[in-house]
Order: C-alpha cells, then structure tokens, then sequence
C-alpha cells in the first residue's frame, strides 16, 4: 500500500458547489458483533493452487505414480519402471542400469510445472530415496539443466550422491544455481556408464527459502500474500474437487496425512473439467494436505474450515442413481468424527497421536466444519442428516456448515435454505460467481434474512464482468460495493471468502482469481486489495450509517451507485467508513458524526483509496502495481462532520480517530 501524507484541515475540504450527499454516522450506538471470521479465504487445488502453486515442490511426478508413470520425465539410456517400492501406497519407482556403452549415459529429466524454475544464488534441497539393488556403491550426478542452451553449458548446478547398499534410504543434497531460469529441468543419471544399477523414488526438489523456513514447505511469496490478507477464517480443500467425479476420486482427508512419501496420488478433476483448459498432467499429490491447511491457518491467523464430502459425488457430473448409496454413509460420517479428532483430540486419541505424530501435539481448534460443497435436491438433505447427531453429541461446539447449491438464487437455493433451517445448520454456504448488474443489485440482499436460522457463510465469490473481463478494477470495485451489505448484515453474515484465491499464469482453469503468479513471482490482483482492506479494517461492532432518507447506501434508486457501512473498532475506538462510489461522477459527500458529546469531535482520518481511471485495468506480472490503495492522513479539527469529495468509480476507507 502507497501512504502519501497529506495535512488537511477540515474547512478547506469544501470542494464543489453542489449538495452533498448527508450520512449520519451514529457512534454511539453500536449494533451487532463482526464475528473475527468475517473476510477470509477460500483454497481449492485449481489453476494449480497446490501442486505448481503454493506448494512449493518443483518435481511433477515425483512418485512415479501418474497413470502414465513417467509423465513428466524424459529418460535417456537404460531406465525401467519398477511397481515393488518401499512405499505401499506408492509402488512405482525407476531402476537405471548401465545403458551399454561407456560413452553413454542413463538417466532421466524432470520437466517441473512448467519448467523447474530456480533463481541464481538461492539454495534448493534434492532429495531421492535410493538404492543399489545388487549391493555395493554407485554415484549419482544430479543438476539443473538449462535445455535451452543459451549458455555454454547446460548446468546452472551440480551436485553427485553416492548410493550405497541394498536398503531403500533418503538421500539429500543441496544445489545452488549460479544462473536464474524460469523453465529448466531437473537431470539424474548415472556418473559411470558402468556401475551398478541404482533405484530411484520420490524424486523432490524444494527450495530451502520456504514460508517460515520449512523443509518441503509452501512457496513463501504466496503464503506471505495469504499472510498479509489477515484472513479471518481459511476454508479448504475446495470446492468441487472435494466432491470428485467419482467415489474413487473424492477428496479423502486420510490420504493427505503422514509421510509425504506414502500419501497417494489422487486425480484432479481441474485436468479435464473445461476441455478449453485442459491439463492432463494435473494431479494431487497431497504433499500440501490437512495437516499443512491446518498448520497454515495457524500460520495466518484464521480459523480452519474443512469442508468434506457428505457422500455424494459431482451432482454436475454425475446422475442420480450414480450416486452413494445411504448404506455407506458411516463411513463419511466416520471420516467426519475422525477429523475432528485430528484436529482437537488429546494426544492419547487414534487420530490426534497421528497429528502429534507430525510434529503438533497442540491440538488446532477446529471450531467449524463444512459438510458438502455445491449440493442440490433432496438427497442432500438426505445425506447431510446422518452426519448432524453424531457430530454434534460428540462435539457440541463445533459449528456445522451446510450448503445452498450452486447458485445465489433459484429452485434450489430457495428448496435449501428452509432445509438447512430445518436441520439447524449453524451456517449456510452461499456460492455466487455473478456478473457486475447483479452484484450492484445486491446491496440489500441480507437486510430480510431470518434472524432465527443458520448464520450465512458466502463461501464462494466473485464479480465475473461480462465481456470476458476478468481481474479487472471494475470487478473489484462491484465486490467492494457488495461487500458494504455482509458488513452491515454482520449478526447474520458470518464469514465471507471470495473464490478462487490461486492461479498460475500458465495453468489457470478458471478465473477471476485473487493472486496469480508464475513459477518465480507472484502479483495481488485489485479484489485482493478490497480483501485487504476489509479484513484489515474489520472492526468489531457495526454502527448505524443513514442517509438524507434515514436508510443505508445500498446503491438503491436515487443513491447515486453509493454503498456505505461503518464499524467501531472497540480497542482502538475508531470509526471505520467503507464507501463504494460506483456511479461515473464524483460526489461530495458529509459525514456527521452524531452521538458525540459536546467537546468531542473527529482529529485525523486515515484514508484508503483504490481507485483506477481505467475501469479494466488490471495487475499483471508485467505491472503488479496498476491498480494498488494509496493512502493518505488527514488532520481534522475535533470536527463534529466532515465534507469530502468521492471521485466516479471508487472505494474508499475511513478511519476516524476522535
Ligand atoms: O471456485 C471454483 C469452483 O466453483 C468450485 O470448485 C466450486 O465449488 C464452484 O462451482
């Protein structure tokens, strides 16, 4: 964020002729709790978010175990592909033997997402497990290649390994580039043509640089971003994805704990879901699973909100009656139960001895889980119920989240929402991908919720401007706009998190997103900003904000495209004003701080402006700061109201110190 300092008093604020637009800020009466929750983040492994994104392994298949084994890999010389491994659940690796002559080599290639990227100077861990299967020693050369050659010698750098004895072990070695290169390969072969045959698996190259210094850790640049969103509660794993496109492929958290090693491969259904996108080399390899999700929301500061697969796969995908069965619906139910004791049981529970395994024996306080993405018709309802008792006698504090559907409106959202009332969810998932009319059509969309039911939990989304426009300022602009009725509504809105947050610039599936990146750099786009600015200014009580007509900004008929809300911020005392001007001409407009005692009155505002000219500028990683807040101080003097111009198309954020 850009901070110009400007010194202004108040009187010289003055700024057209025309009537201002009056609000009346009541700062003595504030209302409703903002639950901490209220802006976070919601993580799906799409646009490869995970493998090829957060997750910073640079090795594609490093088991061996995509349905074709040696997808991602060139091999040279004498290379066999084994299924008897050291890891049960990951049987493939490869045997490289003498390729025959002593002028020839043996050994394979990685391609990495995208290229294996690596930057000059930077340390990078290789590691392999392997062996000598007929004993005695062999050497291994590992580098990293430039396969373009625009240098002399391929090597950017190089490292050997002695491989000795017939006993599968990990061996590591750490290698430093002396170039960068954003699309180089990783190479393994054999020093001699002549010696004995070694074994490789779960190839895996990371660099030491991860977020908190982690070994086979997350991308530090992208959990920084995620870092500095100050999210208040971090939904994962998806999305779609935990559903699956069939019983085989839905997301199993089980499979995504303990060694890295030994998680198996799951498919990805972003490979084949858009054939105009279509990626079939993107797998799961579960390297980022829930035991990282969970040590990441610790991380961050959010809270972590799982959310599982209730027993029925892809309804998009998938036809009823190929659908699971209510006979094996304890299983689901069972995973459920046993991932609330993954995450809170004591150390001395089946589940939490495994999380404790793994180094957290502090349990991480799981206080919500999620139970189904974007389900519709009866048998959801029907599948969801048998999950409710359980959960809930056992773990009578933990909050349970039940979903709308697909879509904001419609046959079965409105079939939903009085069914999820009926079960007593706590809170209810609403997915809304909508275009910029709808979301300027939004401002009241909470003001008539029921105050008994479920608490509302907008799970998935984002303004998706017509005319293929994507991350573009304007799209920004509608969520912030829209954003002003959840903060308003904050007795029943609970937690909101736009969709999706990740997507590589050579992978993406689908988009808006929040943060785009390549293999070496990252950029926020401008809905990232208006996500920063909501959750960095959350406050923690709404105050009533009324115009002239004594109602709120909603961008109502004769409201000029302005949306309003406020927030006290009980531990600093300030008053937080978020105003979306989304009309073409700049407004002047008067805040009266009512509620005041006499000599009380307003002395600085910190104001945060994100605005663009150009209604679709974007970010890129060209121009990472085209659309960024810029802030400015202003000195008031002990002001009972202020007058301030709005210029067209603009968000802003006050904070008014008294
Ligand atoms: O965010 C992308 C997808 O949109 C999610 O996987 C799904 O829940 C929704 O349809």
């Amino acid at each position: 964020m850009r901070l110009i300092t400007l010194a202004a008093i108040a009187a010289a604020a003055s700024l057209t002729a025309t009537a201002a637009t009056e609000l009346t800020l009541q700062t003595n009466k504030p209302g409703a709790n903002v639950a901490p929750t209220m802006y976070g983040i919601f993580f799906e492994d799409i646009n490869y978010g995970a493998d090829g994104g957060l997750y910073a392994e640079k090795i594609k298949n490093r088991s061996f175990e995509f349905p074709q084994n040696l997808m991602g890999w060139y091999t040279f010389g004498g290379v066999e592909l084994r299924d008897d491994g050291p890891f049960e659940r990951n049987p493939h690796y490869v045997r490289l033997s003498t390729a025959g002559h002593r002028e020839k080599h043996t050994g394979l290639e990685n391609e990495g997402f995208f290229g294996v990227s690596v930057e000059k100077g930077e340390k990078y861990d290789f590691s392999v497990w392997a062996r000598t299967p007929e004993g005695g020693d062999a050497t291994l050369r590992i580098q990293i290649i430039d396969p373009s050659m625009r240098e002399n010698k391929q090597a950017l750098c190089e490292q050997k390994i002695k491989v000795s004895g017939k006993e599968w072990k990990k061996y590591t070695v750490q290698l430093t580039p002396d170039r960068t290169i954003m699309k180089g390969k990783l190479r393994i072969f054999l020093a001699k043509p002549d010696q004995t045959p070694v074994d490789l698996e779960h190839v895996s190259l990371f660099p030491v640089d991860t977020w908190k210094g982690r070994p086979g850790g997350l991308r530090k640049d992208l959990a920084q971003k995620l870092y500095d969103l100050h999210p208040g509660v971090f939904r994962f794993p998806g999305g779609c994805i935990v559903e699956g496109t069939d019983t085989a492929t839905r997301y199993q958290w089980k499979n995504t704990v303990g060694p890295v090693e030994n998680r198996p491969l799951n498919e990805n259904r972003w490979h084949y879901t858009f054939d105009y996108r279509f990626f079939p080399d993107y797998f799961q390899t579960y390297g980022l699973g829930f035991y990282e999700y969970f040590q990441l929301s610790e991380d961050i500061g959010a809270e972590p909100l799982p959310i599982l697969n209730v027993g029925l796969i892809c309804q998009y995908q998938n036809d009823e009656d190929q659908q699971i069965p209510m006979s094996e619906i304890d299983k689901y139910v069972q995973d459920a139960l046993d991932l609330i004791e993954f995450a809170n049981g004591d150390t001395s529970t089946t589940w939490g001895a495994v999380r404790a395994e793994m180094g957290h024996p502090e349990p991480f306080n799981l206080k919500y889980i999620g139970i189904g993405n974007e389900q519709w018709d009866p048998i959801y309802p029907e599948h969801l119920e048998p999950f409710l008792k359980p959960i809930r006698t056992k773990y009578p504090d933990i909050k349970i989240v039940g979903s709308s559907g697909p879509n904001s409106e419609g046959k079965e959202f409105d079939y939903l929402w009085p069914e999820m009332t009926r079960l007593k969810a706590d809170l209810v998932d609403e997915h809304f991908y909508r275009p910029e009319e709808w979301f300027l059509s939004q401002g009241r969309r909470y003001d008539n919720y029921d105050r008994k039911g479920p608490k509302v939990f907008a799970g998935e989304y984002a303004c998706h401007g017509k005319g293929k426009k994507w991350n573009h300022f304007n799209a920004a602009l509608m969520e912030a706009a829209f954003m002003t009725g959840l903060e308003r509504n904050a007795d029943i809105v609970e937690m909101a998190t736009y969709a999706p947050l990740f997507a590589h610039v050579d992978g993406w599936q689908w988009q808006p997103d929040m943060i785009w990146y390549d293999n070496l750099n990252s950029y926020p786009t401008a809905s990232y900003y208006v996500q920063q600015l909501y959750a960095t200014n959350p406050g923690t009580r709404v105050l009533p904000l009324l115009g002239a007509d004594k109602q709120p900004l909603t961008g109502a008929d004769g409201q000029n495209g302005l949306f309003a809300s406020a927030v006290l911020d009980e531990p600093t005392g300030e008053y937080i004003v978020k105003i979306a001007n989304t009309g073409d001409d700049a407004q002047e407009i008067t805040i009266n701080f009512a509620g005041m005692k006499k000599k009380e009155g307003i002395n600085s505002a910190t104001v945060t402006t994100l605005h663009s000219d150009d209604l679709d500028a974007e970010n890129s990683l060209d121009n990472p700061a085209r659309v960024i807040p810029q802030q400015e101080q202003i000195a008031l003097e002990n002001a009972q109201n202020w007058t301030t111009e709005l210029p067209a198309r603009t968000f802003k954020v006050y904070r008014f110190k008294k």
